[in-house]
């Protein structure tokens, strides 16, 4: 399928056939990682520019690992080190950078609107890789592909439910996976202490919880999220050994969700904190399936936006 869309910041305007499609794609490029030779020439002559402003292991990894094995070029930016140092606005970072030809930026940036933003200011895509917590919507569709390629013969999205339980107010990952999830047809539901559940977020097919019994009866799927601590302003938690006892996802709390559901988590994990260890190594768990999907998916995205549309 073509799709009509220029970037992917967050899944405004995104159809669920077009989703679907892309999922499609991610499974060409998935068979294509399982080669001896894990390369094909699909974006030869595209250069790709992955621009952090924030601290990344997964995205970035994964998005250049993406690129080339499609034979893209690369052009690597990291905030540290870069001439921001010496006052150098985001305009011309972009501009100086504009000038070396790229075709398509990958951009993480700690405030929301960023990739938005530049998107106005350049005539090459924009792939938002995480703004503030905004939007983060590579990592919902590689969330969501995990899923959908972790039950023999799945059927589709609807009548299936996606929890999320954590800190859900600093969460792009939380925001973007509702958005993704609502829009293919399934339910989510959403839980965390009173401070970190922001109550603007109800919409259709969202639920919103306090507690994790009802979170958890019937899900598929579980999803752990991050204490985001650096973006913490004082005082929105009672005590970590309260949110502990309250939230942490554990063997024992999996008994209520459903007898086969997986356990995600978009990482980087704080161990024994919103998941627990053995629960993150356990069968249940898909936490490196997640990661290792990021790349087929990636491939997919940078190939829809580069050359799908031609
Ligand atoms: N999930 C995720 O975005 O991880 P990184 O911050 O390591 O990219």
């Amino acid at each position: 399928m073509m799709v009509k869309h220029r970037h992917l910041l967050d899944f405004t305007g995104w159809t669920a056939d077009e989703l679907l499609a892309l999922f499609d794609t991610t499974d060409v490029m998935a068979q294509v990682l399982q080669r001896t030779i894990k390369k094909v020439p699909a974006l030869q002559g595209f250069t790709v520019s992955t621009l952090f402003f924030e601290s990344s292991t997964r995205t970035r990894l994964s998005f250049e690992r993406a690129a080339r094995a499609q034979s893209a070029d690369v052009i690597s930016f990291a905030a540290g080190g870069s001439s921001l140092a010496k006052g150098e606005s985001l305009k011309d970072t972009l501009r100086t950078i504009d000038a070396m030809q790229v075709d398509l930026y990958v951009v993480r940036h700690a405030a929301a609107g960023v990739p938005y933003q530049l998107a106005r200011w350049t005539d090459a895509a924009i792939v938002n890789a995480g703004d503030g917590r905004r939007a983060h919507p590579t990592q919902a569709l590689l969330d969501a592909y995990t899923f959908r390629t972790s039950f023999p013969g799945f059927d589709g999205f609807a009548g299936k439910k996606l929890a999320i339980i954590g800190d859900i107010l600093h969460s792009r990952v939380a925001r973007s996976n509702l958005e993704l999830w609502t829009r293919l047809g399934a339910t989510v539901a959403l839980c965390g202490p009173a401070t970190l559940l922001p109550r603007e977020l109800e919409q259709p097919r969202l639920s919103l919880h306090h507690r994790l019994e009802p979170t958890l009866e019937g899900a598929q799927a579980v999803m752990a999220l991050r204490l985001q601590q650096e973006r913490m302003t004082s005082g929105l938690l009672p005590s970590l050994a309260e949110y502990r006892a309250r939230y942490q996802l554990t063997e024992a709390v999996m008994a209520l969700a459903h007898p086969n559901a997986i356990v995600m988590h978009p990482g980087p994990m704080n161990r024994d904190v919103e998941i627990s260890s053995s629960l993150a190594d356990s069968p249940r768990s898909v936490i490196e399936r997640q990661v290792a999907n990021g790349v087929p998916v990636r491939m997919a995205v940078l190939y829809t936006l580069l050359v799908g549309k031609k």
